[in-house]
């Protein structure tokens, strides 16, 4: 069975709850396709606001980040269970900028992927090398072992359900996208990583973004690949390009 194409918005630290509202008002009749699953992943106060907002439409509400304890002395953090019952259902989990700022691991990556499946959100785990990896020539087994790491003790029928983000952190915000070339070969890699964690099942049902400057005019190209089930976009998600973007098979 194909794999249907998930495009989600990652709205990093932009846009206040109204201007959260206006976006969306702008961004709804722009992203409709049927083929498609939309997500936008809005900042934590805008998330109530955002539901409420996209009642009735194709569009869905992720968070950008969860803390993987149930409750308690956390300052600051927001909680699963907390993301659930505001309407959320998908979660980024260790964006390379939470990983470089926030300290985030590969081991707090893991125990937030299970708490996210315990709570029946779906993460959104992101993996991806720096330039200086890349031009060691150890990517893919540095991003292999990102999610092996990520998905430790994660049942098969929960990972089926995951979503991975391939995103080069040289390519993140930079304007320099990856080739397609590149970026199918280290999706289709991980995948491979998958079937092997899991079996080939579980590796042709989980679906693969890729990230890292998609635009506009590069989205058709990378989401024509094989191995690369969508993306997960950033600067280009605040702008009425996203419409084109969740388009590009139009
Ligand atoms: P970008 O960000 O599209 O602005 O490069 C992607 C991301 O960080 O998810």
């Amino acid at each position: 069975m194909a794999r249907k194409k998930i495009i989600a918005g990652n709205w990093k630290m932009n846009m206040t709850p109204s201007e959260a509202v206006t976006l969306i008002e702008t961004l709804k009749p722009l992203v409709q396709n049927d083929e498609v699953d939309v997500v936008f992943c809005v900042p934590s106060i805008d998330i109530i606001p955002a539901v409420e907002a996209t009642k009735g439409t194709n569009i869905v509400i992720g968070a950008q980040n969860m803390h993987y304890e149930e409750k308690g002395a956390f300052t600051g953090e927001t909680s699963a269970r907390m993301l659930v019952d505001a309407g959320v259902k998908y979660v980024i989990i260790g964006h390379s900028e939470r990983r470089e700022y926030f300290a985030v691991t590969d081991q707090t990556v893991n125990k937030s992927v299970l708490k996210a499946f315990e709570h029946g959100l779906i993460p959104i785990v992101c993996c991806g090398e720096s330039l200086m990896q890349r031009e060691q020539g150890i990517t893919i087994g540095w991003v292999c072992q990102q999610i092996k790491i990520a998905f430790q003790n994660v049942p098969a029928d929960q990972a089926k359900k995951a979503i991975i983000a391939y995103e080069p952190i040289w390519a993140i915000g930079t304007g320099k996208v990856a080739t397609a070339e590149q970026a199918q070969e280290v999706c289709q890699a991980l995948r491979h990583c998958i079937s092997e964690i899991y079996d080939d099942a579980t590796a042709e049902a989980i679906r693969i973004q890729y990230g890292g400057s998609v635009s506009a005019d590069n989205a058709a190209e990378l989401f024509a690949e094989p191995d690369i089930d969508g993306g997960l976009v950033g600067g280009a998600s605040l702008k009425p390009d996203f419409g084109r973007i969740v388009n590009y098979n139009k």
